[in-house]
């Protein structure tokens, strides 16, 4: 087993023309979904995704004329602290989505399952269809984001895929260390495509749209939830210059409008409201991310991959970042950004002001990090990493659970 980047990829021939159910719960677009999203472009003509729930990520879909359909109208209870006998009356509720599923697999080569819920259900449709299951771990598969319950659940079910994806060799450490099968797995990184983060020429209006003209701006881009950490970075300007400002963009997406509210009181209580301006989740973080002299990433958790490290490189910007899970992939501290410890106010204040006083040797250090992060995630190649491996997967399937020849057996042909 190779456990970095570079795949020991078959020998398969390419390419083949599978056809992909790709599943994910969500109707929301984060990281895994926007990661999906650009997966799924090379197959349009012949996937479809199924989403368990309506929302912003079936739009941003079919803007990209990718079909998509709203596979259940019931919104599932499959929560990360469930236990034994919630996940099994969460699995009661599921049985009408996996029916569904199961039925609509026949006409597809290959189960695509992005989160943990798709793998529940795309794990038994896989069975019920006789198509396999492919899953892209998104998450480290730990007990610091996860329950025990869910834990075994998800790695029992991931041992049944062909191939699971992990999303960082951090993530794909978690999944061994729980039980995952080495055989099954893979690291292959997310991909971005390079030319879409060069806009330098926006800065100036962003900055004046948003009254940071003669700032120093730090940005934050993630969802607001108590893992990732927007407080540490609340922590850290208080022990910065007043001219030092930050702007948080994303909204709580899945639930945690109690950290919201915490957020803005921590404003309040350090009396940080003329520093601070939370812009919601949008849809133009390249724009705004230009416009920053720095992206903090703060998890205080261990982040499975972390997109916005490598966006806010694709920007040219310097990004500092929480020193664990995957973000240790992404930076070279020193050389592509900064690492410092997860939760550390202190350590990020002064990564905030050395970039702020040697502004010079930051932009070196961002523009090696441009240069660094276009080859190691450019998309077109990390698409072909996965397209190898789904031909593998289908080549290995042919013969006993291909879509023609199970079809047959379904008409009773054998
Ligand atoms: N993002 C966005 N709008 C926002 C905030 C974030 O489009 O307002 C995007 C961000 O650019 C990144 C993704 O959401 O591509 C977040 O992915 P990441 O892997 O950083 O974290 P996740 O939320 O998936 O854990
Ligand atoms: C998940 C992870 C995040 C990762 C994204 C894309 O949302 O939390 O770290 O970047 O998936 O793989």
């Amino acid at each position: 087993m190779v456990i970095n980047n570079q795949l020991p990829i078959t020998n398969y021939p390419l390419p083949i023309r599978m056809k992909i159910l790709f599943l994910d719960q969500s109707g929301k677009p984060g990281g895994a979904e926007l990661c999906l999203l650009d997966i799924v472009k090379p197959y349009r003509d012949r996937c479809l995704v199924g989403l368990f729930a309506d929302g912003g990520f079936k739009d941003l879909l079919q803007q990209h004329e990718i079909p998509v359909q709203v596979l259940t109208g019931r919104s599932l209870q499959v929560s990360k602290d469930s236990g034994l006998l919630q996940g099994a009356s969460s699995l009661g509720q599921l049985l009408p989505l996996i029916t569904r599923v199961a039925k609509i697999a026949r006409e597809y080569d290959i189960i695509y399952a992005n989160t943990q819920k798709a793998l529940v259900v795309g794990a038994i449709a896989s069975l019920l269809s006789r198509r396999p299951l492919v899953y892209h771990l998104h998450d480290i598969l730990s007990t610091e984001h996860f329950s025990r319950t869910n834990l075994r659940l998800a790695v029992t079910l991931a041992n049944r895929a062909s191939l699971v994806i992990a999303n960082s060799q951090a993530s794909q450490k978690a999944f061994l260390a729980a039980g995952g099968n080495p055989k099954l797995v893979r690291v292959v990184y997310n991909g971005f495509a390079p030319q879409l983060y060069r806009q330098e020429n926006s800065v100036a209006q962003t900055r004046q749209e948003l009254g940071l003209e003669g700032k120093f701006v730090v940005g934050h881009f993630s969802r607001l939830a108590p893992w990732k950490g927007q407080h540490v970075l609340l922590d850290a300007l208080t022990q910065c210059p007043p001219e030092v400002t930050a702007i948080f963009v994303g909204d709580a997406l899945f639930g945690e409008q109690d950290y919201k509210q915490q957020l803005h009181q921590q404003v309040a209580e350090l009396g940080l409201e003329q520093r601070v301006q939370f812009l919601g989740f949008r849809s133009d973080v390249v724009s705004l991310m230009t416009a920053c002299d720095l992206v903090a990433h703060t998890s205080i958790a261990a982040e499975p991959f972390g997109r916005v490290i490598v966006e806010a490189m694709l920007c040219g910007r310097p990004v500092v970042a929480s020193q664990a899970g995957g973000a240790v992939e992404l930076v070279e501290t020193g050389k592509t950004g900064w690492l410092v410890p997860p939760g550390d106010a202190q350590k990020l204040a002064e990564i905030i002001n050395t970039c702020r006083q040697q502004s010079e040797m930051a932009s070196a250090i961002a523009h090696q990090a441009q240069i660094s992060a276009s080859q190691r995630f450019e998309l077109n190649e990390i698409n072909r990493q996965i397209e190898r491996l789904l031909a593998g997967v289908g080549s290995r399937e042919s013969g006993v659970g291909s879509r023609e020849e199970s079809d047959k057996e379904d008409k009773g042909e054998f």
